[in-house]
C-alpha cells in the first residue's frame, strides 16, 4: 500500500474519507440489544454520577461477550461506551475518589474489543472526537447549530464544545487530504504550477481549520473545562494519582498505563509534519516520543497512513532541489499556516488550562504556582514547553526566515 497513489480507493484503504477525513461516517447511534446495560450507563453518565450510583451500577453489569458486535461502526461505538464507562468508573464524582481496579466484566470485554480494534483501553480521540457525532437534521449541514454528541460527561456543553469544536477542525484540516495525491502526482510528473496550486490549496484548508477553531471560546468554557471535564479524559501514565497504573482485573495481573485523551493523538496535525517533510525528531526526545506514542492511540488504519507517507518520497527537498522561487513560497506558506495553527492552540491551552490551574492555585491559600500535576494535560506532558517545542521545530522548517 501506498500513500502516493492517485486514486480514492488509496485512502479508503486506510479508512479516511473523502469528506471528513480521519472522523468515522456516519458513526451508529445503537448497539445490538444485548449490550442495553452498558449503553444505559453511558446515556445516562452524568446523572449517574451526580446521584453517587455509578460505580454500582457498573459493577452490577453481567459480564458480556463481544461477538455479538457486527462490523467496525458496532465495535467503534462500543469501544467509545466502554471508554466512557471506564473513565466515569475510575474518575467517580472527579473528587479524587479514585478506583486503582477496573471490574472484570467490563475488563474483559474491554481489553478484548480493543485488541480487536487495534487501540488501547481507554477512552482515545477517535471515540470522544472521530465517533461521537451525529447530525440532527440528517440532510442539513455539518455545522456546531446542526450537530449534537452522543455521550455526555459532566460540565455538559462544555463536552459537546470541546468535542464537535476539535471535529470541526479535524474536518475543516482534513479536506487538504484529498490535496495529497495531487500533490505526488505533480512531484511524479515535475509539474511545478499544479505542485505550487496544490500547496495553496493546502494553505486555505489549514486557514480554514484556525477559523473553525475559534468556535472553541463560543462552546467551551475554561473554568468547566478545567474543573469537570477534564478529570474524565485523564489517564493513567504519568499521573501521579494512578502512578502504576489501572488494573484491569482479570486481564492482567499487573496495572497498565496508558495516557489520556487529546487531540494530540489526531492524525490530522502529524500528517502535515510528514507530508511538508518536518521532522519532529529535531524537537528533542521526548517531545517525539510523545508525539511517537499518541500515534499507538489512533487506529491502525490511520497509524499505517502515516507510515506510509513517511517512505514517500519527500515534497520538501523535491522543492529544495528545483529551486524554483514561487514553489519555495507556496511551500513556506504551508508551514506558515500551520505554525498559526499552532500558535492558536498554544493560545488556547493558556486559556484552557494555564490561567484555570493558575486561579485554583491562589484559592487554595498559600499556594503561589500551581502543582506539577495541574499544569499537565491530559495526555500527561509539560504542556506549553512542548507545545512550543512542536512549534518551534515547526517554524524551523521554513526554506526562508521571516
Ligand atoms: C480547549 C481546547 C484544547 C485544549 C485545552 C488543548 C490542550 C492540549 C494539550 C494540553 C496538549 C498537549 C498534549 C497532551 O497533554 O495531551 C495538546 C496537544 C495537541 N492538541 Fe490540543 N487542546 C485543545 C484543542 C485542540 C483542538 C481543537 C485541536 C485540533 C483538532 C488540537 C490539536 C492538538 C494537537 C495536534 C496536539 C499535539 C501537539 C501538536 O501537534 O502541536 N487541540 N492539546
Amino acid at each position: 500500500k501506498s500513500a502516493m497513489g492517485t486514486s480514492w480507493e488509496i485512502l479508503e484503504e486506510f479508512h479516511i474519507d473523502k469528506d471528513i477525513g480521519f472522523a468515522l461516517p456516519n458513526p451508529l447511534e445503537e448497539l445490538p440489544s444485548d449490550y442495553d446495560v452498558w449503553m444505559f450507563i453511558a446515556k445516562n453518565i452524568t446523572e449517574l454520577i451526580e446521584t453517587g450510583q455509578l460505580r454500582m451500577k457498573v459493577e452490577k453489569v453481567p459480564l458480556l461477550s463481544i461477538d455479538k458486535l457486527e462490523g467496525h461502526r458496532q465495535q467503534r461505538l462500543a469501544h467509545l461506551v466502554l471508554g466512557y464507562i471506564t473513565m466515569a468508573y475510575v474518575w467517580g464524582q472527579g473528587d479524587g475518589d479514585i478506583r486503582k481496579v477496573l471490574p472484570r466484566n467490563i475488563a474483559i470485554p474491554y481489553c478484548k474489543l480493543s485488541e480487536k480494534l487495534g487501540l488501547p483501553p481507554i477512552l482515545v480521540y477517535a471515540d470522544c472526537v472521530l465517533a461521537n457525532w451525529k447530525k440532527k437534521d440528517p440532510s442539513g449541514p455539518m455545522t456546531y447549530e446542526n450537530m449534537d454528541i452522543l455521550f455526555y460527561f459532566p460540565g455538559e456543553d462544555c463536552a459537546k464544545g470541546f468535542f464537535l469544536v476539535s471535529l470541526l477542525v479535524e474536518i475543516a484540516a482534513a479536506s487538504a487530504i484529498k490535496i495529497i495525491p495531487v500533490l505526488f502526482s505533480a512531484m511524479q510528473h515535475q509539474d511545478r504550477g499544479t505542485l505550487q496550486k496544490a500547496l495553496l490549496d493546502v494553505v486555505s484548508c489549514l486557514n480554514k481549520a484556525l477559523e473553525v477553531f475559534e468556535q472553541i471560546h463560543e462552546h467551551v468554557d475554561p473554568k468547566l473545562f478545567f474543573n469537570v471535564l477534564r478529570i474524565y479524559l485523564s489517564g493513567w501514565k504519568g499521573n501521579s494519582q494512578l502512578p502504576e497504573g489501572l488494573l484491569y482485573e482479570g486481564v492482567w495481573d499487573t496495572p497498565k498505563k496508558f495516557a489520556g485523551g487529546s487531540a494530540a493523538q489526531s492524525s490530522i496535525f502529524q500528517c502535515f509534519d510528514v507530508l511538508l517533510g518536518i521532522q519532529q525528531k529535531d524537537s528533542g526526545e521526548s517531545a517525539f516520543e510523545f508525539l511517537q506514542d499518541m500515534r499507538t492511540y489512533m487506529p491502525p488504519a490511520h497509524r499505517g497512513f502515516l507510515g506510509s507517507l513517511e517512505a514517500a518520497p519527500s515534497i520538501r527537498e523535491f522543492i529544495l532541489s528545483e529551486k524554483d522561487a514561487g514553489l519555495q513560497e507556496a511551500y513556506d506558506k504551508c508551514v506558515k499556516a500551520l505554525v498559526a495553527l499552532r500558535s492558536y492552540h498554544l493560545q488556547v491551552v493558556a486559556k484552557y488550562i494555564v490561567i484555570p490551574a493558575r486561579q485554583k492555585a491562589k484559592e487554595k491559600e498559600g499556594e503561589e504556582k500551581p502543582s506539577a500535576l495541574e499544569n499537565q494535560g491530559t495526555g500527561g506532558t509539560d504542556v506549553m514547553n512542548f507545545l512550543k517545542t512542536v512549534r518551534g521545530t515547526t517554524e524551523k522548517s521554513l526554506l526562508k526566515e521571516g
